[in-house]
C-alpha cells in the first residue's frame, strides 16, 4: 500500500519533468571550433615583472583572432631566488600563463631548444603551431592567425626571414622576434639528434640550421612587410608602422611601446566614464 502511494506521488513530478522538457529553450548553436591553434611562447626572464605586466595588458586587451585559439605563455628557465619562487608562483596562481623550464638563464645556452623540445612532454594538448617570441616584440594575434590560416599545418617554418633585405624564406633563418613551427617540427626537435649536436650559439639562427640539416620545413613563409623592426632603429629591417602588421620588434623603451600601441588604437574600446579622465 505504502509503495503504491509512493509511485502515485511521483506522477506530478514526472509530468512536471515532461513539461520542463517541452518548454526548454531551443539549444544555443555551439561556437564553431577553432580552425587553428597557436601557442605563443614569449621567452623572458623571471625578474622582468614589469615587462610581463605590460605584455599581459597588451595581449589581454587585443581583439581575439576569429576562429583561432592563440594562447600566450611566458617562458622562463629555473627560478634563482626565493623572491622569484614566491612572485612567479603568485603570477601562476593569478594568471596561469607561465611555463618554467628546466634550464638556466644564460644567453645562447639552449633555452630555445629546451622550449621546443620540452613542449610535447609537458603541454596538456597539442597546437597546430608553436611560436617563439621575444619580449620586446608586439605581436598582433588576429593578423598572425590570418597569416597562418592559408599555410600548411605541416612541416612549416614561418616568420621574418633574415637577411632583412631578402625575400627568399629558404635563404637564411627566421628572426627571433617571432617565428612559428608546425607541431610536427616541434616533435622533430624533441626527438632528433641533429639539434642536440648543435646547441651553443645564436639560438634563432641555430633553429634554421637544424631544419636545413634535417631537410625539414619544406614549407617556409617569410612575412616581409607585416613583420619588422621599429621604424628607424635597424636599417633595412625597420620600416614605418603599417595597419596590416603581424609583429613589430625592438620595442625596448616605453616611448616605442606608446607609439606602437597608439598607432594600433589599443585603447579605442575604452568607454567614457565619470570615473577617469585622460586630459
Ligand atoms: C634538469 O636538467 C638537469 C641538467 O640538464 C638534469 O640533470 C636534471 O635531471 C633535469 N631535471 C629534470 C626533472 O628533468
Ligand atoms: C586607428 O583609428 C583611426 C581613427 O579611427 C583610424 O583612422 C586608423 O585607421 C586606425 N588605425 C589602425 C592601425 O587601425
Amino acid at each position: 500500500m505504502r509503495a503504491r502511494w509512493a509511485v502515485l506521488g511521483m506522477v506530478p513530478f514526472a509530468v512536471l519533468l515532461c513539461f520542463a522538457f517541452l518548454v526548454r529553450p531551443p539549444p544555443v548553436p555551439a561556437a564553431p571550433p577553432p580552425e587553428l591553434s597557436v601557442l605563443v611562447g614569449v621567452l623572458t626572464r623571471p625578474e622582468k615583472y614589469a615587462s610581463r605586466h605590460l605584455l599581459r595588458l597588451v595581449y589581454g586587451t587585443q581583439p581575439a583572432a576569429p576562429l583561432a585559439q592563440v594562447d600566450v605563455r611566458f617562458v622562463l628557465c629555473r627560478l634563482a631566488t626565493d623572491e622569484q619562487r614566491l612572485l612567479v608562483a603568485l603570477e601562476i596562481l593569478r594568471f596561469g600563463d607561465v611555463i618554467v623550464l628546466n634550464c638556466t638563464e644564460n644567453m645562447n645556452s639552449g633555452k630555445t631548444h629546451t622550449f621546443f623540445s620540452s613542449l610535447p612532454g609537458i603541454l596538456p594538448r597539442r597546437y597546430d603551431y608553436v611560436m617563439k617570441a621575444d619580449d620586446d616584440a608586439f605581436i598582433r594575434v588576429a593578423p598572425l592567425a590570418a597569416a597562418l590560416r592559408p599555410l600548411s599545418r605541416h612541416d612549416l617554418y614561418f616568420g621574418y626571414g633574415i637577411p632583412c633585405a631578402g625575400e627568399d624564406p629558404y635563404a637564411g633563418y627566421m628572426s627571433g622576434m617571432g617565428y612559428a613551427l608546425s607541431w610536427d617540427l616541434v616533435e622533430w626537435i624533441a626527438a632528433s639528434d641533429i639539434p642536440v649536436a648543435e646547441l651553443r650559439g645564436p639560438e634563432d639562427k641555430l633553429v634554421g640550421r637544424w631544419l636545413d640539416r634535417g631537410k625539414k620545413a619544406a614549407h617556409r613563409h617569410t612575412a616581409k612587410r607585416a613583420m619588422y623592426d621599429y621604424p628607424g632603429v635597424n636599417g633595412r629591417c625597420s620600416h614605418e608602422l603599417l595597419p596590416e602588421t603581424v609583429a613589430v620588434h625592438r620595442l625596448k623603451t616605453p616611448e616605442r611601446w606608446t607609439t606602437v600601441l597608439r598607432f594600433f588604437n589599443a585603447t579605442a574600446a575604452l568607454p567614457p566614464s565619470k570615473l577617469y579622465r585622460f586630459d
